[in-house]
């Protein structure tokens, strides 16, 4: 295809705001697809993504539009994940388009992660394409939205389109913007190939199959080709689009988006970011963007039943041939033998692996409190990093705890200011910086411990706001605090499963909620149990399980044998389930419902 008519873009939306369903109409306009096909909607295609109601990979399809210019352009969509947890994928989608769709659904506004994109996209220097979408709601608000998108985006009256996805309204405008408004791709064919991965997915058949823009030069099916970061070799196996459904072509060049099979046996190898070039050929320079990825939070999983640590092991290889962002390795602890240590962009994230390890896989698992990376200076001198609560050096050999940072950014409606304030100052975080979009609408701005980030804050800050706040967040530094790791301690024995690292101030208050609910938790035994939460040697929270000396079978009368031994089974199976701390047995239920408890 001739560089002149391509044109390639993604969409930027909040959640819900009817990004799939204005894909979908512009394959339908464009005869991408046939109806019968429309029934299903195309670009989520993951289970857990429709049920979620989010779009975790992106993906990308290329239409043929004829416009009023007589002309038939190839249009490349290209999609992004919509969620704080992956805007790395996000910037990189958007560096291999010219343009954005930026839609804004008439009723809810703008929201905090679309600005976070949409500044992504300006960055990028992408052109934007404004949408208010959802114009047939009874409560849609057209005129204002586009007046906000004006005043916080500086976009001009005329540069935003009035549609609804969902009945047709507004697409042919929509279409004709995407020629008229966004530039061609500017690559050179004759220099050294260069393309962009932006995507990647497993295929049993074919390998890893990269998802690319070619920015320069021209790719060939056969072609010798090396991935710049990672120095890996490989061969283009096949070249082709996706129509949504990957159709083989020759070449692919300059400003073309497809994909490459490369037969590579595992997505780590073929990172989001990487320039693909000539292995023979090789561009001079890599294109600008990489970054290797960084996992944000640390969670132990393991399985409950022993005997599925095998399976569990497989399960995670599985995930990890389609997911380069997950990183694992084994671990083992005292409470609940033997796990992984798995390491994820973001809480969501976390939920959606466990997700499905548990629904694709039949897992039954137990994931230990999520932790942050921290960085601890020894007093030797000496910095190391530690995921794990129970690996934390003891405090005697600590000089300083360091931990990781976030700048926040909250939208909301301004009435919800002084319990958004609140919430936040409660975790930790700082107030920075607070803007009027309208009379009734603010952008906040915080700093905040990414750890208290991480608990439970994005389902308060809904529920507290009636689900209208949104959020967006970036890591912002390592900060020195006031930390310390927390034990839990079980008839004197410290349960390293149950151990955790917070701040000084907040240690007190959940080390008590954990001692009580764990005497509330674990049967009484034969003597009495102290379960102590303690900080280093000072122990700071206590309760005790009293002793009880009680014969199962004294019930029973003597009489009937068979409900004897029915309960004797009963007991024997109970057994099977608790874990040995010391010489106290604990229900798995137990470490399930204190874990539970964040
Ligand atoms: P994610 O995939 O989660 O990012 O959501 P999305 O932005 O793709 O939203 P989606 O297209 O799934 O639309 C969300 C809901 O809004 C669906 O129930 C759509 O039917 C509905 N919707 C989308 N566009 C319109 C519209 O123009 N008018 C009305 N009334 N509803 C719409």
């Amino acid at each position: 295809v001739e560089q002149e008519r391509i044109r390639n873009f993604s969409i930027i939306a909040h959640i819900d705001h009817g990004k799939s369903t204005l894909a979908d109409r512009l394959l339908e306009y464009t005869h991408a697809v046939t109806e019968r096909e429309m029934v299903e909607q195309i670009l989520d295609s993951m289970d857990l993504e429709r049920e979620k109601g989010i779009t975790i990979k992106a993906r990308s399809v290329r239409m043929d539009y004829q416009a009023k210019d007589g002309i038939t352009y190839a249009l490349n969509l290209i999609d992004t994940p919509g969620h704080v947890d992956f805007s790395y994928e996000v910037s990189r989608s958007l560096a291999a388009c010219e343009g954005a769709l930026l839609v804004v659904d008439a009723a809810q506004g703008i929201e905090a992660q679309t600005m976070a994109n949409v500044h992504l996209a300006i960055d990028a220097g992408l052109a934007i394409v404004a949408v208010v979408n959802k114009i047939d709601l009874p409560n849609a608000q057209p005129e204002k939205v586009a007046h906000d998108l004006q005043q916080v985006i500086g976009l001009l009256e005329d540069e935003i389109i009035f549609a609804s996805a969902k009945s047709g309204l507004g697409v042919d405008e929509i279409l004709e913007a995407i020629v008229t408004k966004i530039p061609p791709p500017s690559g050179d064919r004759t220099a050294p190939l260069r393309a962009l991965i932006f995507d990647s997915h497993y295929d049993p058949y074919k390998g890893v199959i990269a998802y690319v823009k070619v920015v320069d030069g021209i790719l060939r099916e056969e072609q010798p080709l090396r991935l710049m970061a990672t120095g890996k070799e490989t061969d283009a196996l096949e070249i082709g689009v996706f129509r949504p459904t990957m159709t083989r072509v020759s070449e692919l060049g300059a400003g073309e988006v497809g994909y490459i099979a490369t037969g590579l046996k595992v997505v780590t190898d073929c990172q989001v970011g990487d320039t693909v070039t000539d292995a023979e050929r090789p561009a001079p320079e890599p294109l600008p963007g990489y970054r290797p990825v960084k996992p944000m939070v640390f969670a132990g999983l393991y399985p409950v039943d022993g005997e599925d640590y095998p399976a569990l092991r497989d399960a995670l290889a599985r995930l990890k041939l389609n997911d380069a962002s997950l990183v694992y390795e084994p671990e083992s602890s005292d409470a609940l033998g033997f796990g992984f240590r798995c390491g994820f962009l973001g809480l969501l994230h976390m939920e959606i692996i466990q997700e499905r390890l548990e629904r694709e896989y039949k897992l039954d698992l137990l994931a230990t409190a999520p932790s942050v990376e921290y960085e601890v200076l020894k007093r030797d001198g000496t910095v190391v990093h530690v995921d794990n609560p129970s690996d934390m050096p003891s405090p005697g050999e600590i000089e300083e705890i360091r931990e990781p940072w976030a700048s926040l950014t909250i939208m909301s409606p301004s009435r919800y200011i002084g319990t958004i304030m609140e919430l936040v100052t409660s975790r930790r975080g700082q107030f920075v910086d607070m803007t009027y979009l309208d009379e009734d609408r603010v952008q906040l701005s915080f700093e905040m411990p990414l750890a208290e980030l991480i608990v439970d804050f994005y389902d308060q800050l809904k529920s507290r706001t009636q689900g209208y706040a949104s959020l967006d967040y970036q890591l912002a530094d390592m900060r020195a605090s006031d930390l310390v790791k927390l034990d839990i301690l079980v008839n004197g024995q410290p349960v390293d499963a149950l151990s955790l690292i917070t701040h000084r101030s907040s240690a007190y208050e959940r080390g008590k909620a954990l001692v009580e609910s764990l005497r509330k938790l674990i049967p009484r035994q034969l003597f009495d149990v102290p379960v102590q939460a303690s900080i280093g040697s000072r122990v700071i929270a206590r309760e005790t399980i009293r002793a009880m000396r009680k014969n199962v079978l004294a019930k029973c009368y003597g009489g009937d044998v068979t409900r004897k031994r029915k309960l004797l089974e009963k007991q024997k199976e109970g057994k099977a389930r608790m874990k040995m701390v010391g010489s106290v047995e604990i229900p798995q239920e137990a470490f399930l419902a204190v874990l539970s408890l964040g």
